[in-house]
């Protein structure tokens, strides 16, 4: 997938290899282990696809795949990548920024989040069948999230198209916000006006909020996230690599900071 590199979105650390960013996944709709998206996601089709962006805007519209590949140039990004579960990687991401789409459907001054959603097909994603969540995965970000320049529309990695265990044909990347908000294969986008519930939210309210940033001072779940393991670093896949200290933001405090002045993060976790 040809994309030129925007250096300015480069982490400058080791990528994770290739075979950690494709084997090692979450992608529940395949299973829960690991290793189950990367054997199982075969299943699904990624052509046709159809893309709705809806709600608060000015022109709703249904973009083919094919179009919405078309809609602004693909950059490559290298981003840091952070699980709520404690493994981050780094990945080099083709895509475009969010506001791209979100600009060409002219929202409404009543846009204040925008809500994304996985595809429901429990027979192209067996584990849809299995009620861990509630289907189809729903994700959702504050408009000003949406609209930040590190808001990535990734349709590809490594120079490819993205494998399906990685989120084809589209998915979300968030670079400072835990994992779980890079909604993967996504088939509708909409503007709203009120803040949405997640799945992960109402699957376990206490544990996942609605904000998600990366912050090592804050743990909501009954584990730390001060610290974190680089999968891929060392041998046996990193199992016994140092743990490296978590940064605010994941590292982007420079560039999100500002979105959350006045708010307070152990609250709005
Ligand atoms: N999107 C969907 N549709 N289903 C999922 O289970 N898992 C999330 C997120 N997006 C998930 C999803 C979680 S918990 C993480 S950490 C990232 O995908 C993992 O992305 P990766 O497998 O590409 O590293």
């Amino acid at each position: 997938m040809p994309a030129t590199r925007n250096a300015e979105y480069g982490a400058h650390e080791t990528l994770t290899p290739y075979s950690d960013v494709t084997t090692y996944n979450n992608f529940y709709e395949f299973g829960t282990s690991k290793s189950d998206p990367a054997r199982y996601a075969g299943s699904l089709h990624t052509r046709p696809w159809t893309v709705v962006v809806d709600g608060e805007v000015h022109k709703p519209r249904r973009f083919d795949i094919d179009a919405l590949l078309k809609l602004a140039p693909m950059q490559e990004r290298i981003y840091r990548h952070r699980c709520v579960e404690g493994w981050s990687m780094v990945i080099p991401w083709i895509g475009y920024p969010l506001s791209a789409l979100l600009r060409a459907v002219e929202p409404t001054g009543n846009a204040k989040f925008i809500t994304y959603q996985t595809l429901l097909d429990p027979a192209e994603m067996p584990g849809q069948n299995d009620p861990v969540l509630a289907w189809p995965y729903l994700e959702g970000l504050r408009m000003d999230e949406a609209m930040h320049p590190l808001t990535l529309l990734a349709f590809g990695l490594y120079g490819e198209v993205l494998p399906n265990q990685d989120g084809a044909p589209l998915r979300m990347v968030i670079p400072w916000k835990y994992g779980f908000k890079g909604g993967k294969s996504i088939v509708r986008i909409s503007l709203v006006e009120r803040q949405p519930v997640t799945s992960w939210m109402r699957a376990v309210p206490n544990w996942y909020g609605f904000y998600s940033n990366v912050n090592p001072d804050v743990s909501p779940q009954n584990w730390s996230q001060a610290t974190e393991r680089r999968i891929g670093d060392g041998r046996f896949g990193g199992l016994f690599a140092p743990r490296l200290k978590t940064r605010l933001f994941n590292g982007y405090a420079k560039q999100v900071a500002d979105l959350y002045r006045g708010m307070d993060l152990r609250r709005d976790f």
